[in-house]
């Protein structure tokens, strides 16, 4: 794996054209929050808002995501957020495989220089990519993983749950579980 430190990070990535996201990107979405948090989210890829901030979750699904956050004491200056793929898929099509793939390096880089103690995949994309197999989001949720001494559980994406109320009761379980989660490895060090 290549090695970066966050600047070179940022700029390999300002030049990066490994996939055809490069040719219709705005921004690169990199990610934000504590670049030592416990804790990293990991979303799919950036929208429009996104794409036109050059932030990750800053649209609806962000503002809910804030408020999942809130909701467990957490705030984006306590973690780190990012995502799969750092270039908006146009429509905000799902990235195809050969775009996540292409982009998988730069999120081991993130993680390696984070060096969280949780990871939580916001939906499948993430899940799929993170746990290198086959996901469905409604059974796999909620489930704990250990990887490497990382902690990893996907949970349903916010724009799910935007889309479907039905869905939040299990997230706000999933959140109460990471939450009590790095209280238990908080309380460890
Ligand atoms: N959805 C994502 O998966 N990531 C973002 O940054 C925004 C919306």
């Amino acid at each position: 794996m290549a090695r970066y430190d966050w600047s070179e990070l940022y700029t390999a990535l300002a030049a990066c054209e490994e996939c055809g996201l490069s040719k219709t990107r705005n921004n690169v979405v990199v990610g934000m929050g504590d670049p030592r948090a416990e804790i990293m989210f990991v979303g799919e890829g950036p929208g429009r808002d996104e794409d036109l901030q050059g932030l990750p979750f800053v649209g609806a699904a962000g503002q809910l995501l804030d408020k999942m956050l809130a909701a467990v004491g957490l705030e984006r200056a306590r973690v780190y957020i990012a995502n799969i793929v750092k270039c908006r898929p146009p429509g905000n099509r799902t990235p195809v495989d050969d775009e996540a793939y292409a982009c998988l390096p730069y999120l081991r880089a993130q993680v390696a220089l984070v060096r969280p103690k949780i990871i939580v995949c916001l939906g499948r994309t993430a899940a799929r990519f993170i746990f290198d197999e086959e996901i469905r989001i409604t059974r796999d949720r909620g489930v704990w993983r250990c990887k490497k001494g990382v902690w990893m559980l996907a949970t349903y994406h916010p724009a799910a749950l935007l889309r479907d109320e039905s869905k939040k009761a299990e997230a706000w379980a999933d959140m109460k579980a990471i939450r009590a989660k790095l209280d238990e490895l908080s309380a460890e060090k």
